[in-house]
């Protein structure tokens, strides 16, 4: 059947389409990181602004929350009222973001849960990362920061991924 339409028509078509194929894509995928174990990447452009994904996992009071105080790998994610999160339990790809001390994202706390933003443009391909500015309870000092050593090797590397 021929059908006649207006461009206004049109456009309203194509704007379904996007809106069906952002839904359809995933706007992030894991893969190997150069700087660390897995790591999140954008598979398609993700502007900046955008609410990318929840860190999402089990509630633990921290001082419940077992820990290896030799180990500096973790993956608790603490929010301000005295929880953790843990993605061992209900966790997602969050869990697998990596750090950066010059980062394109950043951790947003909302309502005890945690949302990671865009800071600015972030092309397919690129990792995403958040500044983890972690907390300790030792002092902070050349030990603790080379136990928590950042390897992501920007221009703007304070050395460790410790709050400082
Ligand atoms: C939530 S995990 C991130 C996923 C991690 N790449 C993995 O495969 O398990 C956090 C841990 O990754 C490591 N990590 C993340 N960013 C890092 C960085 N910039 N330098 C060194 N280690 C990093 C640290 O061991 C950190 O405790
Ligand atoms: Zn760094």
């Amino acid at each position: 059947m021929n059908r006649k339409s207006n461009g206004k028509k049109k456009k309203n078509i194509l704007g379904k389409r996007s809106a069906y194929v952002r839904s359809c894509f995933p706007l992030t995928k894991v893969r190997r990181s150069r700087i660390h174990g897995r790591g999140v990447y954008a598979a398609r452009l993700i502007r900046k602004g955008s609410r990318i994904i929840e860190y999402t996992g089990q509630r633990v009071q921290e001082k419940d929350a077992p820990d290896d105080k030799d180990n500096s790998h973790t993956f608790y994610f603490a929010l301000s009222n005295g929880k953790v999160i843990d993605p061992v339990v209900d966790g997602n790809d969050a869990r697998w973001i990596n750090h950066c001390c010059e980062p394109n994202c950043e951790a947003i706390e909302q309502r005890s849960r945690i949302f990671i933003y865009a800071i600015r443009n972030i092309e397919p391909g690129e990792e995403l990362f958040y500044d983890y500015s972690l907390q300790i309870d030792e002092p902070v000092n050349q030990r603790t920061k080379k136990q928590f050593a950042c390897l992501c090797s920007s221009s703007k590397c304070r050395g460790t991924m410790l709050e400082v």
